[in-house]
């Protein structure tokens, strides 16, 4: 399986950002792991990340994928945008949160996403995103 894991805006300063919320792994380090973790299980991992959600949205009408793990970061609250996007796709589609979104600010209750997707992970840090590989398999 081609596994797409694709990660929203701020996700590139994982590792510096916020650490006592989101830890100190960075991104690459994630995509390492969940590379050598995807490996394990013949799947290969495609990675990519943008701050703009239209370039997030040019990559999923690649359609070069059998199924996507994403992180959309803050378009998680509100990007309807990016909601039509994952409506459109035929794969399955696990959403990961590395904190717990529920138990944060009231905004980040409103997820606009959640019944696009096929199942999400939360509040499991980096780990979620192994989770998610797991979840697909
Ligand atoms: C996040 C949670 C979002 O609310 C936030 O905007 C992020 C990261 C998470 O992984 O916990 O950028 O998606």
């Amino acid at each position: 399986m081609r596994i797409l894991v694709l990660n929203g805006p701020n996700l590139s300063m994982l590792g510096t950002r916020e650490p006592e919320i989101y830890g100190s792994t960075t991104l690459p380090e994630i995509i390492a792991d969940m590379r050598a973790h995807a490996a394990e299980g013949g799947h290969e991992l495609l990675d990519f990340q943008t701050n703009h959600e239209g370039g997030a949205i040019d990559r999923l009408e690649q359609r070069d994928f059998d199924a996507l793990i994403i992180n959309p970061g803050a378009w998680t609250h509100y990007s309807y945008a990016l909601r039509d996007a994952l409506a459109s796709l035929t794969c399955p589609v696990i959403e990961v949160h590395i904190s717990d979104v529920t138990a944060r600010e009231d905004f980040r209750k409103i997820n606009v996403l959640t019944d696009v997707t096929t199942q999400q992970i939360a509040g499991s840090g980096p780990r979620g995103y192994l989770e998610a590989i797991d979840a697909l398999a």
